[in-house]
């Protein structure tokens, strides 16, 4: 049978779940990568406040028809008051989610000064008072996104505390705040993490290969794997790493028409999502992912990033380069 895993009774099936990345998983995205076979989807992470103050951005950074099911909206904020304020205007709404989903990870400044983010890890009974009572307060299954520590790895009472205060699953991205996105991602810190919690748990950090995904499984044991930053312009990587837990003897590398194939569908949702202005803009990111692995990668994305206004911009430059390389 093919894997799967249950969050409270919601059945998650697949070992990949969609990580979420602000300014990257709107919904085209999680919409793409749902076809791809991701188990869970996450938004980019919610401002409660954005929710309290009613801002439309905000709130379309909520939407879903379902496509992307299940979803977990993501959200953060710096006090248990204003969490559980954003909570009700969510739940009183009427956005289609199946999951609540807190960012206690996040490392940037500007939500960390607000006492948002990862600063939660700092001090573990305030964030087990405010967890606690958003647990109650949550008609869905609430999960948490942390990291290992602020400074120092803490991970095992971070994760007994968010246990205790009724979380239903752990995404758990193997650094602490200090160290940001970047070296080892330490999986060896979760390695007696099934030993030490009953809730299921996913690894994040560092998954840009099958390979990585079966080293990360191999030490930690975790129910999930999330594709972050490895999954951007090379989504057949869940299937792959999906493929290879379900016993399926059906690993690709993608050639360059498939790519491009990929990358169309993509830009067509995204485009529907936004309009082209602003798919535009945010193409001149992600599109040149999609090519990273070919000989032309330099240029294809010097020429994306410098030279697109619009997607016809787009379609020309991808075929006259690719053409002249297969
Ligand atoms: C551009 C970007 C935006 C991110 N935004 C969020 C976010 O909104 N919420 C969150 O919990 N994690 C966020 N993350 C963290 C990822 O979910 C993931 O845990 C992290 O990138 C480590 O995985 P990786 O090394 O495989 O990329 C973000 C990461 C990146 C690169």
């Amino acid at each position: 049978m093919a894997y799967q895993f249950k969050i409270k009774d919601i059945t998650i099936k697949g070992k990949v779940i969609l990580a979420p990345m602000a300014g990257i998983t709107s919904f085209s995205y999680r919409k793409f990568f749902k076809n791809f076979g991701v188990g869970l989807t996450f938004s980019e992470m919610i401002s409660d406040c954005g929710l309290i103050y009613n801002n439309k951005k905000t709130l379309d950074m909520c939407y879903s028809d379902g496509s992307d099911a299940p979803l977990a909206i993501q959200l953060f904020g710096g006090s248990k008051e204003s969490l559980l304020k954003g909570l009700e205007i969510l739940e009183n709404s009427n956005l289609r989610y199946d999951i609540l989903d807190l960012n206690l990870a996040c490392p940037v400044p500007k939500v960390t000064k607000n006492n948002g983010g990862s600063s939660w890890l700092k001090d573990l009974d305030t964030m087990e008072d405010a967890v606690s009572a958003l647990v109650k307060a949550s008609k869905k299954p609430v999960t948490a996104k942390i990291r290992l520590g602020w400074e120092e790895n803490n991970v095992e009472n971070i994760a007994k505390t968010l246990e205790r205060a009724g979380v239903s699953f752990l995404s758990i991205h193997c650094r602490t705040k200090k160290e940001g996105y970047t070296g080892e991602a330490h999986y060896e810190a979760l390695a007696n993490m099934k030993n030490i919690i009953s809730i299921p748990f996913g690894v994040s950090g560092n998954i840009f290969s099958l390979e990585d995904a079966i080293k990360a499984d191999k030490i930690t044991h975790a129910d999930a794997i999330l594709v972050a930053r490895g999954g951007i312009g090379n989504p057949l990587l869940v299937k792959n790493i999906n493929n290879y837990f379900d016993g399926i003897d059906d690993i690709k590398t993608p050639n360059i028409e498939d790519q491009t194939r990929y990358l169309f569908e993509y830009v067509d949702l995204l485009v529907k999502e936004i309009g082209e202005k602003r798919a535009v803009s945010v193409l001149k990111g992600i599109a040149p992912k999609f090519y990273s692995h070919f000989s032309f990668a330099k240029n294809i994305r010097r020429e994306i990033t410098g030279n697109i206004n619009s997607i016809e911009d787009l379609k020309n430059i991808v075929a006259t380069i690719t053409k002249n390389n297969v």
